[in-house]
């Protein structure tokens, strides 16, 4: 059977929330990722009404420009100057077509934790059982501040009574309303039309229909939700943190319900539209925010931050913050990385640690290990940037663009001065500036001599540390036949091949580092100095 669909939700957001003590409204807090009435909206959204209508006035367009944002095709409603929820679905009901029959549902925007799965429940407990007002209810310790539920002494629901107006023995009553009801919608019209404010708080009150049904002969019944949470609203920022720890702890029990792998629930927080996929690991201290995917078989953190991101399947995200950038299966991020804007890092690519990136397209199985700035560039699949290279993007007025071509080996401590373009297969040396193009299979170098001053330390900085150690090193007063020590120890190939590899020229430049696990090491990493020179 098809459940049955509501004629209207009309979600009640015109209050003030004077007790958030807030420049901003307060249905536009967030919890979980999404404000509150976001969260009510999608709820109600979820049981398919005809008509979907939040009733605002304080703050007005701010709050109606946020809920067409949240939900294009949600009717917003203007409360006027009357006060009271009762005036709001007045003032709802006036701006739906007229003469409405069927269901009319009414939710708060402050009552976050409130559930599709709940709604439908309501809705289809009303329908069967043929009632004027169903009225959700749940049995709390202290009810103070909220309407009680009075009963006949059959246990049917007689009326509702506000704190304000109620005697001691009715405000003895632990039962209490919730605000979220089901009404037909010819009896919700009729009645709403004849109330008055003549209460404590000069308001017109939704809970006088149901009085008003029952004067009339009709039933009214009470739906009792043991979840009490669901039903609980935000009034301060008290409240917010703890209705968002909430939301926090049933979105990660979810996440593991569908297969993710939480280390430490307590210490993750996943917003609501996030996902995840199976066998996922999530290490301790995450938080994964905004509409954040995550793939199968991933790795994620410790100590990670990612927000409206997309990591694909297999790859490993450590010690690392990023924002609106895309990770290629398999690929690896951090530890310490931090990825900006528009990255977008290839499958099997690498981002390695103390890297910054923004603007980026890194290619399949493309590598920055180490120390660097890349933004605004195009690197191919394959290549390898050397630790500490920077892409030079600014020249103080504009930005502009690099491009690195398929499997080019760049040495460390690279400056790209952009705009510039490195062909394919193309290689730099060690500490090299590019300014202008470099083509395909080239070597560029930024060649200028190397000066060594044998003798300099003992002459300029005697009685130190450095000279004493210079001194029992044996070192020269003075340059030897004018050839400096080190350049012709490294002419002759006396370099440490475990250390570095040599180019042609002498050049030296970074090992391309294997891409082993955030943490982890694999067989043959020892010794290997992927930094270069
Ligand atoms: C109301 C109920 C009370 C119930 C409680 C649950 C009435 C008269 N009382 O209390 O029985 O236990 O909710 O939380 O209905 N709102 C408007 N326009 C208004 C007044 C309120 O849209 O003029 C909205 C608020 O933005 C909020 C909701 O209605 O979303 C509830 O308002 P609030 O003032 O918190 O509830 P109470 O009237 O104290
Ligand atoms: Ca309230």
């Amino acid at each position: 059977m098809t459940p049955p669909r509501p004629t209207a939700v009309i979600v009640l957001a015109a209050g003030e929330g004077t007790r958030m003590k807030s420049a901003m409204p307060k249905v536009l807090h967030t919890i979980g990722g999404r404000s509150l009435v976001h969260h009510a909206i999608a709820a109600a959204r979820g049981i398919d009404p005809i008509h979907l209508e939040v009733v605002v006035r304080h703050e007005r367009d701010l709050v109606a420009a946020h809920i067409a944002e949240c939900d294009p095709d949600c009717l917003i409603a203007d409360q006027d100057e009357i006060k009271g929820t009762g005036r709001a679905v007045e003032c709802g009901l006036a701006a739906l077509p007229a003469e409405l029959t069927g269901t009319i549902v009414v939710t708060y925007g402050d009552v976050p934790l409130l559930t599709s799965e709940t709604l439908r429940e309501v809705l289809a407990a009303h329908e069967g059982a043929s009632v004027a007002v169903t009225v959700v209810t749940s049995h709390i310790s202290d009810p103070t501040g909220y309407g009680r539920i009075v009963r006949d002494a059959d246990g049917s629901v007689a009326r509702i009574v506000e704190q304000k107006d109620a005697t001691d023995d009715e405000r003895a009553i632990t039962e209490v309303n919730s605000g979220i009801y089901a009404f037909e919608a010819t009896l919700l019209t009729q009645a709403l039309s004849g109330l008055g404010t003549d209460n404590a708080q000069g308001e017109k009150y939704l809970t006088d229909v149901v009085g008003v049904a029952r004067a009339q002969g009709r039933a009214v019944a009470a739906y009792v939700l043991a979840d009490v949470w669901q039903t609980e609203g935000v009034n301060d920022k008290i409240q917010l943190a703890r209705l968002g720890a909430e939301l926090n702890r049933r979105t990660v029990e979810a996440a593991m319900r569908e297969g993710a792998i939480i280390r430490d629930p307590a210490t993750t927080w996943i917003d609501t539209d996030v996902s995840i996929g199976r066998d996922t690991v999530i290490e301790p201290n995450v938080q994964l925010r905004g509409a954040t995917t995550i793939g199968a078989d991933c790795l994620i953190g410790p100590d990670t931050t990612l927000v409206d991101m997309e990591v694909g399947d297999g790859a490993t995200v450590c010690r690392t913050q990023g924002s609106l950038s895309v990770v290629g299966p398999g690929a690896t991020v951090g530890p310490w990385a931090y990825l900006r804007p528009g990255t977008e890092l290839g499958a099997e690519a690498k981002i390695g640690t103390f890297v910054e990136t923004k603007n980026a397209n890194i290619g399949a199985g493309s590598k920055i290990p180490h120390l660097s700035y890349v933004g605004d560039a195009t690197i191919g699949t394959g290549t390898n940037i050397g630790a500490s290279s920077v892409f030079v993007n600014f020249d103080g007025v504009a930005k502009h663009r690099t491009t690195v071509g398929d499997h080019c080996r760049m040495g460390s401590d690279t400056m790209y001065v952009a705009p510039v373009t490195i062909g394919d297969g193309a290689y730099s040396g060690a500490g090299t500036v590019i300014r202008s193009d470099v083509p395909p299979g080239a070597l560029v170098l930024t060649d200028a001599p190397q000066r060594v001053i044998e003798g300099w330390v003992a002459e300029h900085r005697p009685d130190t540390e450095a000279a004493r150690a210079a001194a029992a090193a044996g070192a020269a007063a003075g340059r030897v036949n004018g050839i400096p020590e080190t350049t012709s120890r490294r002419r002759n190939g006396d370099g440490d091949p475990e250390e570095a590899q040599a180019a042609p020229h002498g050049v030296l430049w970074a090992r391309p580092p294997g891409a082993g696990r955030c943490g982890g090491r694999r067989p043959g990493d020892e010794g290997r100095a992927d930094a270069g020179l």
